[in-house]
């Protein structure tokens, strides 16, 4: 790979949804991608979609020590201009069965990916958070609600991980933030819009986790990745940026994106069955949405609605 005359960025939880996207607007970008992973879920198959030329791949887990030397060792001539962690646990529920995923795969991670940005002299850090740190919430949320008190194992280790990077601005002049909504599109790899084509596919009866009226903000991976990039290439004057990222509408409900599934791909046979709880699991958080007047004033652009954003993915889906 030319790494001298081309800019170059490390992109972690690269064969992850989000990840194995950036990495090809980034390519496409004239950069050179450095992606880690280790490959966990169906993220193979997502490694395979990223483009071969200016792409190298290193398979390590990023919540062990060891790993931040050996990756360091075999980068530690190249100029970076950015380092982006996406590197997470992100089955949420799983997450919150067993803490330990959390702290290893979610918080030690970036703790790791700091270590590594020192090392190397990086002084830009993009980190993907999450909605998940507000935990429950009345209002429209602002970045700077607070105090923020997660309810999920999931949150409270982004929530760790922002203090972490927080802590680390003498080293990282530039930190940016970006809480995201659910991210969805054609590629996921965990949850409902996962599941729910898979089981339609055979035909099984659909268990819904919770009673169907969970209301929440989505937004395709597409449109978030030009907002993301759009607000990357700003200057600004404070150290860390925080960002939410996603629409500022109040969300779509489960038995909407079903009803969207029956008719956008009319289902016949499938039958959907709901839980009498409001929250499908523990750490679920059932209803939130954001303001989003910060990312509004900044990008200039339509934002599309949760409901866009379904539709678009429902299309993209084949079932
Ligand atoms: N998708 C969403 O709805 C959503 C919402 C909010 C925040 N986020 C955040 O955005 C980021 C990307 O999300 P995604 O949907 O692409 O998730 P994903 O699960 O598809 O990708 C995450 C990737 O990280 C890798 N990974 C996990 N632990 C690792 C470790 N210890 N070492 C190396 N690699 C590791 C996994 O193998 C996976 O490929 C994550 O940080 C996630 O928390 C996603």
């Amino acid at each position: 790979m030319n790494h001298i005359n081309k800019k170059n960025v490390i992109i972690t939880g690269v064969a992850g949804m989000i990840g194995s996207n950036l990495a090809n607007r980034l390519i496409t970008n004239n950069y050179n991608v450095y992606g880690i992973d280790y490959l966990e879920f169906n993220s193979q198959n997502l490694l395979k979609k990223i483009a071969k030329h200016n792409f190298s791949y290193f398979n390590l887990d990023l919540s062990l020590e060891k790993n931040v030397n050996i990756f360091y060792n075999k980068i530690k001539k190249i100029h970076f201009e950015s380092y982006w962690h996406l590197a997470a646990n992100s089955d949420i529920q799983k997450g919150s069965e067993n803490s330990n995923i959390e702290l290893r795969n979610t918080f030690l991670s970036s703790y790791y990916s700091v270590k590594i940005c020192e090392k190397l002299n990086i002084q830009k850090f993009c980190f993907f958070s999450s909605s998940a740190i507000y935990g429950e919430t009345r209002n429209k949320i602002k970045e700077t609600h607070g105090p923020i008190l997660p309810i999920s194992n999931y949150g409270a280790m982004k929530v760790a991980s922002e203090a972490f990077l927080s802590s680390a601005r003498f080293q990282i002049k530039d930190i940016l933030i970006f809480r995201l909504p659910n991210v969805i599109g054609p590629d996921v790899t965990h949850g409902f819009f996962y599941d729910i084509p898979n089981k339609i596919r055979r035909n099984d009866i659909v268990q819904i986790l919770g009673n169907g009226l969970q209301k929440k903000p989505f937004m395709h991976v597409d449109h978030l990745l030009k907002i993301i990039l759009k607000i990357y290439k700003i200057k600004y004057l404070k150290n860390i940026n925080i960002f939410n990222v996603g629409p500022g509408d109040s969300g779509i409900t489960v038995k909407k994106i079903i009803n969207l599934f029956i008719s956008l791909k009319k289902i016949k046979n499938t039958k959907f069955l709901f839980q009498h709880k409001k929250n499908g699991w523990q750490g679920d958080v059932a209803k939130y949405k954001f303001n989003n007047s910060k990312i509004l004033k900044l990008c200039k652009f339509n934002i599309p609605s949760s409901e866009e954003s379904v539709v678009k993915t429902i299309k993209e889906i084949k079932l």
